[in-house]
Order: structure tokens, then C-alpha cells, then sequence
């Protein structure tokens, strides 16, 4: 079994995400730790219990950081929702756990150590805590597969940069840093994989017809985020990037093309702050730290984002 720890900040691509983690048949979900990000952790965290209560699933949930590390929160309810779920207002009166996401994913890798995969679907506060609990913690999970960034500077935020790095780029260099200095790497799927894996409307209208309960859960919820990239960004094709991260998660053979770098974030650059720079050429001397995914198997996401929906 592939067992997952899940960081997230739904968002209707999170959702997707955490769906396409709970059809699969080798994965299993053994917490959530929740972030702010896409909006405040008040409703990130409502917004796991709802998918959880379509997914009629027993997940623990675990909230985190209302805040990021050092500067003040910028959310994405312009692109998710002032609910992140798309104005839904769907609301869960699942009870939450009483310990913080960060303290627990620690207890859990050193419970097990080498045994679990976390799948970060959000900015990186949460992680950057519990490097600073526990700095051995890269050490301790079996693999790290983050959405995070873009790796050539064509991002979706302030220009140059991806969302969950620009909502906090500490937290983003904390994590980078400390995984390169214990000689680890962590898989990188970033906000450029996302755009050339991204979901036709003639895809999403292919999971309209499936016609079940969590298809129009889905459509439901992503409804605003298919008018926004319309209306606002001039596109048809959506690009869902968190389904991308965890379809890596999932199945690593996804993966056709990667490269392993040292991936720093830009934090005093006066228009780059929160920029993810990578030394494609190996010149700096700083460590590996990043298994950038440049290609995968567009036809397999495909297969898994239905499998989710069934
Ligand atoms: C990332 O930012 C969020 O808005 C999405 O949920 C995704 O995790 C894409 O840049
Ligand atoms: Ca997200």
C-alpha cells in the first residue's frame, strides 16, 4: 500500500486530488493536515470535512497555520470562491482533530519512519513548522511530492510566480532548503507541468456524463473556477495542477521526463518574490533538493481524474 499524508488547502483542485487518492486502489489516505492557502483555514478545513462526507470516508483532519511564516496572507478566492469550493457553501459538521496538522505529521513520520509519502497541495507553512519541530524530518518520509512552483518563471501569480510558493515563500524556502541539506530530493510538480496537462472542457463535460453522485459534487464545486479561466483568463482548458502532483504521487511510472536540480526561492527580488529559481545548468554548487517532473502520461491523469469520479 502506498499510505499518503495529505497537506491541503481545497480549493476545487484539491478536491480533485484527494478524490483521485481515495479511488485508488493501492493508496490509502491515513491523515490530512490542512492549510490556509486558497482561503482561510476556517473554510480549507470545512472544505476537507465536505469532500470527506461525499467520500463517506474516516479520515482524521488535522488544521494547521492560519498564517503564513513571516508575511501577511494573500488568498485565491478571486480564482476558488470566497469558499474555496466555489461559492458552494457547502458546510460539514465533522468534528476536526484538537492536534496542530504540523505537530501530528511529525508524530506519524517518526512513528513510522521511511514509511510514508506527503503530498503537499498547498503553500508550505505546515511543513516549514515541522522542519522546525523535528529538523530530521526529511529523513523520515518515504518520498515528498509537492505542487509547487513554476520552474521557468511562467507562473500564476504576480507573473513569475505559482500560487502555493507566492502565498509563502518562507515556508517554500524553509522546506526546499532543509530537503537539500539532508541530501533528499523532493518531486516537484509544478505550475508549467500543470498547464501542459491541463483538463479540456470537453473532458469536463466528460465527467458531467458520468453521472454520478461524485461527478456532480465535482461539477458542483468547480463551476466558478470553469467561469473564471473563461471569463477572466480567456481560456477554455482548466489547469487543474493539484490532480497533476497527485497523480505523481500515486503512480510515479506517470513520469516520463524529469531532471534533479537545486531549486531556490527568490525572497527579496522587488518583482520576483516567491520565485522558484532553478539551476538548470548545475552551476551553483548548492545541493540537489528537486526532482523537477517535466512530462507525464497525459492519457493516465486523464484515466485517473474519471477512476475519481466513478
Ligand atoms: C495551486 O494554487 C492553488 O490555487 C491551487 O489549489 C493549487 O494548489 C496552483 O498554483
Ligand atoms: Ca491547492
Amino acid at each position: 500500500m502506498n499510505r499518503l499524508i495529505i497537506d491541503t488547502d481545497p480549493g476545487e483542485d484539491d478536491a480533485l486530488a484527494i478524490m483521485m487518492a481515495a479511488a485508488h486502489p493501492t493508496t490509502q489516505i491515513e491523515a490530512i493536515t490542512v492549510a490556509a492557502g486558497n482561503v482561510g483555514l476556517h473554510h480549507t478545513s470545512n472544505n476537507v470535512a465536505v469532500i470527506l462526507d461525499r467520500l463517506g470516508l474516516d479520515i482524521p483532519i488535522y488544521p494547521g497555520c492560519k498564517n503564513a511564516l513571516v508575511q501577511s496572507t494573500h488568498d485565491a478566492s478571486h480564482a476558488h470562491g470566497m469558499d474555496g469550493l466555489g461559492n458552494s457553501g457547502l458546510k460539514s459538521d465533522r468534528p476536526m482533530q484538537t492536534t496542530h496538522g504540523s505537530v501530528e505529521l511529525v508524530r506519524r513520520a517518526n512513528a513510522e519512519p521511511g514509511e510514508l509519502t506527503l503530498v503537499t497541495l498547498g503553500p508550505l507553512t505546515n511543513i516549514a513548522v515541522a522542519l522546525h519541530l523535528d529538523p530530521d524530518l526529511p529523513h523520515k518520509l518515504k518520498r515528498v511530492v509537492a505542487m509547487a512552483g513554476a520552474v521557468t518563471g511562467h507562473g500564476n501569480t504576480n507573473v513569475c510566480t505559482e500560487f502555493n510558493v507566492f502565498a509563502d515563500p518562507d515556508a517554500a524556502h524553509v522546506v526546499f532548503e532543509a530537503w537539500g541539506s539532508a541530501g533528499k530530493m523532493i518531486e516537484v510538480a509544478d505550475w508549467e507541468l500543470a498547464t501542459r496537462n491541463g483538463f479540456t472542457k470537453q473532458d469536463r463535460a466528460g465527467w458531467v456524463a458520468l453521472n454520478t453522485s461524485l461527478s456532480a459534487f465535482f461539477a458542483e464545486i468547480s463551476a466558478h473556477s470553469n467561469r473564471f479561466i473563461e471569463e477572466v483568463r480567456g481560456r477554455t482548458t482548466n489547469y487543474f495542477a493539484d490532480p497533476v502532483a497527485m497523480a505523481i504521487a500515486l503512480e510515479p511510472d506517470i513520469v516520463q521526463q524529469k531532471e534533479q536540480h537545486h531549486c531556490g526561492i527568490e525572497l527579496s527580488g522587488g518583482l520576483s518574490r516567491g520565485q522558484t529559481i532553478v539551476d538548470w545548468l548545475d552551476a551553483s554548487g548548492r545541493p540537489t533538493n528537486a526532482e523537477i517532473v517535466l512530462e507525464i502520461d497525459h492519457d493516465r491523469l486523464l484515466e485517473l481524474a474519471i477512476m475519481a469520479q466513478g
